[in-house]
């Protein structure tokens, strides 16, 4: 089958700057889609899921201070506890359409559940949102392991194999969408259609990026992806950087290159006690030990990142900021911070506050300006029109 010949051949109008960005420590924020964020607390002024335009003014600062990406979280009922943490949350393809068209460099992620959505519908859902942003998209696989999410779409969640070898199946159907010319057909286990056929192209390949931990899930990750998104062990730095070679070596066998992401939990004070202090607020005083205990029971048994044992001591992490790396203190402590986290290998960190906006408008006056002096990020320069 051939098609009439088209006048209008589309090209990339930005840069996707997660594949772009020279800086040493890239930055992001993670989780802003849904309730709370990523603090486990009942604390009142704890982030809401549904505050569009609230959420859409501190992107729009990330996007005008230079950061680097914007990921949401995939999620799609609470985990319970008086907060119903992340109960409430935007869809993500159609969370990232809308912020595409608000931002101006910035790469907009979509975290995708892969047993949730045809690849098919994916591909074309991701391409449209990559015309919308000009060429800015990424794309986080996600397998889902939270059993009462998932069931509500297939009635049953995969066992960890199967979800990878289907999310392996289902990335290659995804790609050959963005890249095969025409009319294709494809056969897999799961999958098996003639004349599929997917238009536009993405105007830039979007990057793509996953959270797997166990070693299937790395090598999921090191095998199609540009970016692991990870959950740091914090035991000690020894530990912290073999794990993050282990993802660069995978990746190595495939002949490629991987940036190593993770996240934080940002609290900025004037001094470290007064950061100490509000941790303590928002962490001791109002956590929700309701949904951290269903999120940790369910992620020691159904992920290969956490023993049952290390997920406990984990707890207060979670509850602080989904157990992602401390940024804690002054601006200076901050900094200082950071260069340890590029000390040991990682390319970039998405934060999360327990308030967004004050949190990343402290962020851009006292911490990024000392970034720039320590050589960690260059100076941002936002393009005139
Ligand atoms: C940084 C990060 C972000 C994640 N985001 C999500 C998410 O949005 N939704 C979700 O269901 N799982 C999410 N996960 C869970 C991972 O997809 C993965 O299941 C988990 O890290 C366990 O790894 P494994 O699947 O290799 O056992 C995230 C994990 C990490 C480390």
């Amino acid at each position: 089958m051939t098609t009439a010949p088209r006048r209008f051949i589309p090209t990339a109008s930005k840069q996707n700057p997660m594949l772009t960005s020279r800086n040493k420590m890239k930055l992001g924020l993670f989780g802003m889609n849904a309730d709370g964020g990523c603090a486990i607390t009942t604390a009142p002024e704890r982030h809401m899921g549904d505050d569009w335009v609230g959420m859409m003014e501190f992107c729009k600062t990330a996007d005008r201070a230079g950061f680097e990406s914007l990921i949401p979280v995939g999620r799609w009922r609470g985990f319970g506890g008086d907060s119903n943490f992340n109960g409430v949350a935007f869809e993500t393809y159609t969370w990232a359409a809308g912020l595409a068209a608000v931002t101006d460099q910035i790469a907009i992620v979509t975290t995708s559940h892969v047993p949730t959505v045809h690849p098919l519908f994916a591909a074309k859902q991701a391409a449209t949102i990559d015309h919308i942003s000009g060429g800015r998209f990424g794309l986080n696989i996600i397998c889902g392991w939270f059993g009462p999410e998932m069931k509500m779409f297939g009635g049953t969640m995969m066992e960890h194999e199967t979800r990878y070898n289907y999310a392996d199946q289902w990335i290659e159907i995804v790609q050959r969408a963005w890249n095969d010319p025409g009319y294709f057909d494809y056969k897999t286990e799961s999958f098996n259609r003639t004349q599929a056929f997917a238009e536009p192209k993405p105007l830039n390949r979007p990057v793509l990026i996953n959270a797997g931990g166990s070693p299937r899930g790395k090598r999921y990750c090191a095998e199609h992806c540009d970016v692991a998104f990870v959950i740091l062990n914090q035991s000690d730095p020894d530990t912290t950087r073999k794990q993050i070679q282990s993802y660069r070596d995978i990746a190595a066998e495939y002949g490629k290159e991987i940036q190593i992401w993770c996240y934080s939990y940002c609290v900025q004070r004037d001094s470290l006690a007064e950061a100490h202090k509000y941790l303590d607020y928002y962490v001791n005083q109002h956590g929700d030990d309701v949904a951290c205990n269903n999120i940790t029971d369910q992620i020691g048994i159904q992920t290969g990142i956490f023993t049952a044992e290390e997920a406990e001591r984990f707890r207060f992490h979670f509850k602080a900021g989904w157990a992602g790396v401390p940024l804690v203190g002054t601006a200076e402590m901050i900094v200082d911070q950071f260069q340890n986290y590029s000390d040991l290998g990682v390319d970039g960190i998405c934060l999360s506050w327990l308030d967004y906006q004050s949190g990343i408008d402290d962020f851009i006056a006292g911490v990024l300006p000392l970034m720039e002096q320590a050589g960690l990020r260059e100076k941002y320069i936002p393009r005139i029109g």
